[in-house]
């Protein structure tokens, strides 16, 4: 069984071919990080346009890779939600017109589901029940994943997502966007210990928040002289990392989970996948960098499980700007 999906729900144009929901055949992924740089966060307008432009070529490339003919799909996987309106509108509405003109079934896929399934992409497949930590630039979510498509949510941020704050808070050093991997790489030569930042534990609630720690990194700047910042990114850094791995790991043994599954831009992140990795007492099932930032494969290999549920769409489907997981 083939799937091509198509993921354009921020500013990455992707489409992917994938087998069977397990081996990819083609990934590709258009950024348009250098045109957004410029005004240092994305512009929803110039995202859609953007999309408009690079979708068709994109997927008719993803195809010829994957020497795929339309008469070789099973089905079509498309991105429905959460994201930019006018950007998701243009994947949904490509997927439809392909869906309809070749007879194909279209699959709208929450893009956080997505996230969740580029652990099946690789490796040998999860085990349920599992504890899922989806940390991307609009959301840190942490459910508890029963079976295929059976999510208990668990916890979500209060304010700022994980990728926001390190969006925001490599705005305020001055090191660029997108911010993750700005900071990542300045916090290579900086000292974590010399400045102690605050974590926000929330305790006896699995939610998270990362808005206090962005406005103490400001505070820091305003306040201290010559900073480095390097040591300021470090001290961020391992201050997310220590919230967000502190609690996946206390929801992990209260709820007899058997696995740990990161998914999200932000599980790129080498400081993450390796504190989680120590400290889990459970194996961590971490994609590679480029699943966990956002691609088109995690799209198809979700809509592969639905097809095989039987759950396709209906014609009138439609974007969906705020969708959550269950
Ligand atoms: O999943 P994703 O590609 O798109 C969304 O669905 O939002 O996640 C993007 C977010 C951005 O906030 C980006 O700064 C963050 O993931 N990110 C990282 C790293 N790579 C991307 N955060 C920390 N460390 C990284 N290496
Ligand atoms: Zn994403």
């Amino acid at each position: 069984m083939k799937l091509l999906g198509i993921e354009t729900s921020c500013d990455e144009t992707a489409a992917a071919v994938v087998q069977e929901g397990r081996e990819i055949l083609s990934n590709l992924i258009a950024s348009q990080v250098d045109i957004h740089a410029r005004y240092g966060g994305i512009v929803p307008e110039v995202a859609s346009r953007q999309h408009l432009i690079t979708a068709i070529p994109i997927i008719e490339q993803a195809m010829a890779q994957a020497q795929t003919r339309w008469s070789d799909l099973d089905g079509i996987a498309v991105t429905v939600g959460p994201g930019l309106a006018g950007s998701l509108l243009v994947g949904v509405n490509i997927a439809k017109a392909i869906a309809l003109a070749q007879g194909l079934p279209i699959l709208g896929i929450n893009h956080l589901e997505g996230h969740i399934y580029s652990n099946w992409l690789e490796g040998k497949p999860p085990d349920f029940p599992c504890i899922c930590l989806i940390v991307s630039g609009g959301h840190s979510d942490l459910l508890l994943m029963r079976g295929h498509g059976d999510y208990l949510p668990l916890g979500r941020t209060r304010d700022d997502a994980a990728g926001e704050a390190f969006d925001k808070v490599a705005r305020i050093l001055g090191l660029g966007y997108p911010g993750g991997p700005a900071i990542e790489q300045a916090a290579l030569g900086g000292n974590s210990a010399l400045h102690r930042l605050p974590r926000a534990w929330l305790r006896g609630s699995d939610d998270f928040s990362f808005s206090g720690l962005k406005t103490a990194v400001l505070r820091l700047v305003e306040e201290k002289r010559n900073l480095a910042p390097a040591d300021v990114a470090a001290s961020f850094q391992e201050a997310v990392v220590d919230v967000l791995v502190t609690k996946t790991v206390n929801a992990t043994k209260r709820l007899g989970a058997r696995q740990i599954l990161l998914g999200g831009g932000v599980a790129a992140n080498h400081l993450l996948r390796q504190t989680m990795a120590e400290r889990s007492p459970l194996p961590v099932l971490t994609p590679s960098p480029i699943l966990c930032t956002d691609n088109a494969a995690m799209i198809a290999c979700c809509g592969y499980f639905r097809l095989q549920a039987s759950q396709t769409s209906a014609w009138d489907l439609d974007v969906a700007p705020n969708l959550r997981l269950a």
